[in-house]
């Protein structure tokens, strides 16, 4: 079986590689411009720290920086080393694909969520003492499904790059 790419499969993987790199930029500025404001304001400051459920929005902050900025960058970076360490092409480009847009779709779900949680939880209840707790875990049951879907794209991309490296020897061994 060929393992050479057609053209318009080497034209997916270097755009869908500059997409996750682009968007690891814009969750950068974004996740930093957030860090910024929750410490520069102080009513924002004093919001995260004292209400009840503040604790979720600096969750929001560090997810958006280590699932955007941090693991974006990662695996735009791995996406152009590992096929070239491994002296093959990207074992499937289709899986390059759905990673991108599994992860993207959970961490932004997950963002959404915990913010969602933090706020509303925080907000002034007139009656019911106990609605905030209750509507915060409904929320949280949503970030963790989200969640769940950053988990099964980092497996895709594992098993991606796994598949990419296996038989390199035996490929080093030929041009040798
Ligand atoms: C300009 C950049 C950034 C600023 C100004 C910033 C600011 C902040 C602030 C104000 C907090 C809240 C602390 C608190 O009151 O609990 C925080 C928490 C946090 N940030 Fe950032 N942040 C920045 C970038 C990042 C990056 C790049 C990451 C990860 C790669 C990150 C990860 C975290 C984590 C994990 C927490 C939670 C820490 C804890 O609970 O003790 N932040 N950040
Ligand atoms: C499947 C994806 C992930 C999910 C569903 C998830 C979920 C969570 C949850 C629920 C917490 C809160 C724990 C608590 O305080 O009770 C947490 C905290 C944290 N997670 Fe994640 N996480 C994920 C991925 C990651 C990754 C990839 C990193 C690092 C690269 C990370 C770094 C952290 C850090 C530093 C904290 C502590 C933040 C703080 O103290 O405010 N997480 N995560």
């Amino acid at each position: 079986m060929s393992i050479e790419l057609s053209k318009d499969q080497r034209e997916d993987y270097t755009r869908y590689t500059l997409w996750f790199i682009y968007l690891c930029i814009i969750y950068s500025i974004i996740g930093f411009g957030w860090g910024a404001l929750m410490g520069g304001i102080k009513p924002f400051r004093d919001f995260v720290e004292y209400s009840a459920f503040g604790k979720f929005i600096v969750l929001a902050h560090a997810h958006i920086n280590l699932l955007g900025w941090v693991e974006m960058a990662i695996f735009g970076a791995l996406y152009y080393v590992v096929p070239r360490l491994a002296g093959r092409p990207i074992y499937s480009v289709n899986l390059v694909k759905v990673h991108f847009w599994i992860h993207n779709f959970g961490l932004v779900g997950m963002v959404v969520f915990f913010s969602l949680a933090g706020l509303i939880g925080g907000l002034p209840n007139g009656t019911d003492p106990d609605a905030p707790a209750r509507t915060v875990s409904h929320l949280l049951a949503f970030a963790g499904i989200f969640g769940t879907l950053v988990l099964l794209a980092n497996c895709i991309w594992g098993y991606n790059l796994f598949r990419t490296a296996a038989g390199w020897q035996a490929r080093q061994q030929q041009q040798a």
